[in-house]
């Protein structure tokens, strides 16, 4: 049978648990199954298995020291740079905490840092220790933050007694190691635009009207989009972070260059998200140089409604797929059906900007999905990642529809 971790380079980092010595049998299991294997212990970890049956198994040196004495080197900077994925088996409630806290004071904390991969804990402990409300917490913050868990499960635990907290079976954790590595190209040949961000609209040369987008959603939209196989045509207002990469970027300011780039690109493209928070209005005059506040006790700034990108674009959307997004602070679903209606898309992502964990700035995001046949679907907070996920799954179930009919 081949396997997907077939000539995947896996980092594991093995904490004090006495579940440690199970981490010997996915060394075992992983290079059965074709995978490199980079064993990363911590001190702890070594009093519970000689690095020796690592190093054995995996034919590879054990990373234990950040400063190893005779080898000075960024091992946790190479490290996360060939990890295709990083494994913490057993993960002590110690650890957990430490990635959670943005601790790093070990190769593996440094390292999963630094990770650019996806990054897999699967926590071993005592069951007073899982069910310990801090460890708890940062388990929820680290599974927002889209760092995935495998277990633990309930059975015989280390103290004799049974309970909630004993690490999955090697087995397990390895064939979940292969559904992440399943990676689905189902939008391959599929190309979109994706907007993100919010827009600026000029006073005078030197301020402007802006709202608290900071992007974060629709760059989520354009990654996910871009591991699934799609072109994306990505159109940004300012952010503060980078644009993905493996897209093709365009950066605007105001929602007339973001009309004008959407409309640039909309014949050539399969479908639009649009994920930017637009301003509904624009000051009717940019005025020259910089407002003065020398002989004035108040100003009057008289503001023109802007073009609704995606409301143009339904009046000429064809076959093409059309999402919109919209945030609200009340009587969400009614708003959300009135623009879904009004805008001709297909679906709506509405979400509730005051609800805490959702909306301007997070990491993570609590939406509905409303569509055209009359579901809304209510989804629970997940990362911004895990809400694109959502938003591409409909869009792959459109374009099946699409071809069927
Ligand atoms: C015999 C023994 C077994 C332990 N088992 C666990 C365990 O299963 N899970 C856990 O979170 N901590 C366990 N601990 C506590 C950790 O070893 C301790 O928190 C340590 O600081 C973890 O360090 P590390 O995360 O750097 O490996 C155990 C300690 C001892 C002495």
């Amino acid at each position: 049978m081949s396997s997907n971790l077939k000539g995947k380079n896996i980092v594991l980092g093995i904490t004090g648990s006495i579940a440690a010595y199970k981490a010997a049998e996915i060394v075992r299991l992983l290079k059965e199954r074709g995978a490199f294997v980079y064993p990363v212990m911590t001190k702890c970890a070594t009093f519970f298995v000689h690095p020796t049956t690592f190093q054995t198994l995996s034919q590879q040196k054990v990373g234990i020291d950040l400063f190893e004495k005779d080898d000075i080197s960024l091992k946790h900077i190479s490290l996360s740079e060939l990890a295709d994925i990083i494994l913490i088996a057993p993960a002590t409630a110690n650890i957990i905490g430490k990635i959670a806290s943005g601790i790093a004071d070990d190769l593996i904390t440094t390292t999963v840092m630094a990770a650019r991969s996806p990054v897999v804990i699967a926590p071993a402990m005592n069951e007073r220790m899982y069910h310990n409300s801090i460890v708890k917490e940062n388990i929820s913050r680290l599974k927002s933050l889209g760092y995935k868990f495998i277990g633990p499960e309930v059975g015989r635990l280390a103290s004799g007694a049974k309970g909630e907290g004993r690490m999955v079976s090697p087995r397990l954790i390895v064939d979940s190691l292969e559904k992440i590595f399943t990676s689905r190209k189902d939008l391959e040949g599929k190309s979109f635009i994706v907007t993100a961000g919010p827009t600026r609209e000029p006073l005078d040369y030197v301020r402007f009207i802006s709202n608290r987008s900071s992007g974060k959603m629709g760059f989520a939209i354009a990654e996910e989009a871009r591991d699934r196989g799609a072109k994306i045509i990505l159109i940004s207002g300012p952010t503060l972070i980078s644009p993905p990469e493996g897209v093709e970027f365009y950066s605007v300011e105001t929602a007339k260059d973001m009309m004008e780039k959407v409309k640039e690109w909309f014949e050539k493209v399969d479908g639009l998200i649009m994920a930017s928070a637009v301003s509904d209005f624009r000051p009717v005059e940019v005025k020259k140089g910089k407002i003065k506040k020398a002989d004035k006790d108040k100003i009057v700034v008289k503001m023109v409604k802007n073009p609704d990108i995606l409301e143009e674009m339904g009046k000429v959307k064809g076959e093409k797929i059309l999402v919109g997004f919209c945030a609200e602070t009340e009587d969400i679903v009614r708003y959300a059906k009135e623009k879904l209606i009004r805008k001709n898309l297909d679906f709506i992502v509405a979400n509730n900007i005051s609800f805490p964990g959702a909306g301007f700035g997070t990491d993570t995001n609590q939406v509905v999905i409303l569509d055209r046949q009359g579901r809304i679907e209510s989804l629970p907070i997940m990362s911004k990642r895990e809400v694109a996920s959502k938003i591409w799954d409909r869009v792959k179930e459109l374009l099946n529809r699409k071809k069927t009919s």
